[in-house]
């Protein structure tokens, strides 16, 4: 079925089942131990033997011997397998390195080998005796000093910004800079396979079902139907897990050396520099404005490192879209560096975009003498500003922060900054707007209708945390009119419907989509069979209405299960309008006159995306992605070694996140909207709309407590300690 805009009325309007506040469906079977993850497939592979993954001990180099031989006599070792072993693999679309490393070495920790025993503690206690001699090259692992030798960026402009800016009478010019982020995901990247004959299968944790399958089988130089890929739990993901990683590959070399399943769990010390990572930035923002504070110019140019053959943070995208001016810049300047692969996490390039932009509106304000939130709204824009005749589809930026500045009570801040205090604390307000792309990916679903009257849907769409399991039940009991304990989802597994999958906030409403795609054509089925006119038949109660008659739904399934099968596309709507979603981002904090220690006291986020599928879950949606935001503007930070070239804080010690001690107090509200130009269901994502700008507002609120202006993430205590405000 391909989308046709604006959506009319549907069954989705009744709004009986969707939209309504469900807690998930899944919830029970995760909290008492029963949703099986990656490594607990006990029962589908009883006899699994353990992989150990080996990762490279040098960041740029060549292998120049491996000694497996104490390894391969150790107790309980069944095989060991390198890149020697593996023979010739293909490469994948969406990696960057190769998984398996050797005699290459791409970057710290690649795998270099996995080495296989009865046991887990055998296959570590082995993997320890092999001995590796490398030859190391040197290697970039400093993003400003790589940037010099960097190639031009690319530019996009409109207009003349560089006129327009010399000639503004108000002007800022700042450099703000982001760290590596790593994903720091609860459940580690986890895989057991297991191959019949020439049949691949793999247990594996995996946002992106249909692209790990084709990944496997390319770099296994197989036919992608040889590969089964299952993956109906996932224990948080973030963008780590939306491709093929070397778990799932060395634990596939593994299996078929030692002819035998192997179960291959990455160690948190491992994952790190073994996986991907959100990239550091060097963002520069200026922006020129008029007295009444029209922008009239603005530019954002930011620079960010990746491996050879790696792409840039794209940390522009919302400055490309947020703001009205009529002279616009704004390019991305790639650095090839030798760290681990940088890559998409969670709201790749607006997260850290609007931590730098966000900042910047609040900076241009003050010189403005304009209130932060008067700014923005002057600024305004309802079409994208490089192409007037593409409208927003939907767009209630503005309301979102008037209504949050009432419920936060913006009017008790005073703009003038350290002039707030409470008892030891310096108290500050911040804001800052949220915003981020709606996306439509192509998602397909099954549709069956059992002779009880019972209905399962199945579609290779994952739940990363986030809900789907729910919300698509949710839209399958709303379209076939029944309640939602008759649905049973399945999801997660290759021999599904593909669907949009779990990434950039477009799996809820692509992935119900799809679902509703499905159920059309099953009540189309189901009408046909009782004798009714689908057109007017109306499903709910459990039971089928038309003008002459009403069945019960399993009627039309009485001679045997009614099955269907569609998937939702979406033509060039993007093309027609800019699908976005907004909002305000509020933050309280106090900062210890003494100390310097910075605590978030009270925060609140405004967010309009559309039709809210199940405000329980969206909630959580947003919960998470604010936590987040505040790990990202005061915690996190992955620390590189410059000399040898990786992230030294590789586990959950040295690299921190917030802690619920850390979040006091948080408040979401959701506007009552529903866009008809995006989809059927009239919803859009939340799921990284929640982190996009709750950086920018920490630190704004910071700045507001103290008069101090840090620009450079996290905002630690270090750095503005010394330039607090005298204690009288
Ligand atoms: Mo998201 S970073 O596309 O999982």
């Amino acid at each position: 079925m391909k989308f046709d805009t604006p959506a009319g009325d549907n069954p989705i309007d009744r709004m009986t089942v969707v939209g309504r506040p469900h807690s998930r469906i899944d919830g029970p079977l995760k909290t008492t131990g029963r949703a099986t993850y990656a490594y607990e497939h006990h029962r589908e592979a009883p006899t699994a033997a353990y992989g150990h993954v080996i990762g490279a001990g040098i960041a740029k180099g060549r292998i120049r011997s491996m000694d497996l031989g104490a390894a391969r006599s150790a107790p309980g070792v069944l095989g060991i397998v390198t890149a020697r072993e593996a023979g010739k693999l293909g490469k994948g679309d969406y990696n960057t390195a190769p998984l398996l490393g050797g005699p290459e070495i791409d970057h710290y920790h690649q795998a270099i080998a996995v080495v296989v025993a009865e046991t887990f503690e055998q296959a570590r206690a082995a993997a320890a005796l092999v001995k590796v001699d490398y030859n190391r090259t040197p290697g970039d692992f400093d993003l400003a000093a790589a940037l010099d030798k960097a190639p031009a960026p690319d530019e996009d402009r409109l207009g003349q910004f560089e006129q327009a800016f010399d000639a503004a009478p108000f002007k800022l010019d700042a450099l703000y800079t982001t760290p590596d982020q790593s994903h720091a995901m609860m459940e580690p990247f986890a895989t057991l396979a297991a191959w019949d004959g020439d049949q691949l299968t793999v247990w594996t944790s995996n946002q992106m079902i249909d692209w790990g399958r084709g990944d496997l089988a390319k770099t296994l130089n197989i036919p992608k139907d040889k590969v089964r890929l299952i993956s109906p739990y996932i224990g948080g993901g973030f963008g780590g897990k939306l491709f093929l990683r070397a778990d799932a590959l060395m634990a596939a070399l593994g299996a078929r050396l030692v002819q035998r399943p192997v179960k291959v769990a990455l160690t948190r010390p491992m994952l790190v520099n073994n996986s991907t990572h959100r990239p550091a930035t060097r963002q520069r923002i200026r922006i020129g404005a008029k007295p009444d504070g029209e922008i009239i110019a603005i530019a954002h140019e930011s620079s960010s490192g990746d491996l050879p053959d790696g792409g840039p943070e794209t940390a522009v995208n919302q400055t490309r879209l947020l703001y009205a001016g009529a002279n616009r810049l704004t390019s991305l300047r790639l650095a090839v560096l030798n760290l681990p692969e940088g890559n998409a996490m969670r709201a790749p390039g607006e997260a850290s975009g609007m931590m730098a932009l966000e900042i910047a509106m609040d900076e241009m304000a003050e010189k403005l003498g304009m209130d932060p939130i008067a700014f923005r709204v002057q600024n305004d824009t309802q079409v994208d500003p490089e192409n007037p005749d593409r409208p927003f589809s939907q767009r209630n930026l503005v309301r979102c922060l008037e209504d949050g500045a009432r419920r936060f009570g913006w009017a008790r801040r005073n703009a003038r900054p350290a002039s707030v205090t409470d008892g030891r604390w310096l108290v500050g307000m911040g804001v800052a707007a949220a915003f981020r792309n709606n996306l439509n990916v192509t998602s397909g679903a099954r549709v069956r209708l059992a002779t009880d009257g019972r209905i399962t849907v199945e579609t290779d769409m994952t739940d990363i945390g986030t809900g789907s399991y729910t919300i698509i039940a949710q839209t399958a009991a709303e379209m076939m009119g029944v309640p939602l304990d008759r649905v049973t989802v399945k999801l997660g597994d290759s021999s599904f419907p593909v669907s949009a999958g779990s990434g950039g906030q477009f799996g809820a409403g692509s992935s119900t989509s799809g679902v509703y795609a499905a159920c059309v054509k099953l009540r189309e089925a189901v009408a046909g069979n009782l004798g009714l006119d689908p057109a007017e038949a109306v499903f709910e109660g459990g039971k089928v209405k038309g003008a002459r008659r009403s069945a019960p739904l399993a009627e039309a399934a009485k001679a045997g299960e009614l099955v269907a099968e569609d998937a939702m596309t979406w033509g060039d709507l993007d093309e027609t309008y800019q699908q976005s979603t907004f909002g305000g981002h509020f933050v309280e904090v106090g900062v210890d006159r003494y100390t310097g220690a910075i605590r978030v006291r009270r925060m609140l986020a405004v967010c309009a995306a559309g039709r809210i599928l199940n405000p329980v879950t969206a909630r959580s949606q947003v919960i998470g992605a604010m936590t987040m935001g505040v790990g990202g503007a005061l915690m996190e930070k992955l620390e590189v070694d410059k000399r040898l070239g990786y992230f030294v804080n590789h586990d959950l010690a040295g690299y921190e996140v917030p802690v619920h001690a850390d979040i006091p107090h948080q408040e979401v509200i959701f506007l009552d909207e529903a866009d008809d130009k995006v989809s059927p269901m009239k919803a859009k994502g939340i799921g990284e709309l929640g982190l996009c700008g709750v950086g920018a507002a920490v630190a704004n609120a910071v700045y507001n407590a103290t008069g101090v202006r840090v620009r450079d993430y996290p905002v630690t205590l270090d750095k503005h300690l010394d330039r607090l405000p005298a204690v009288s």
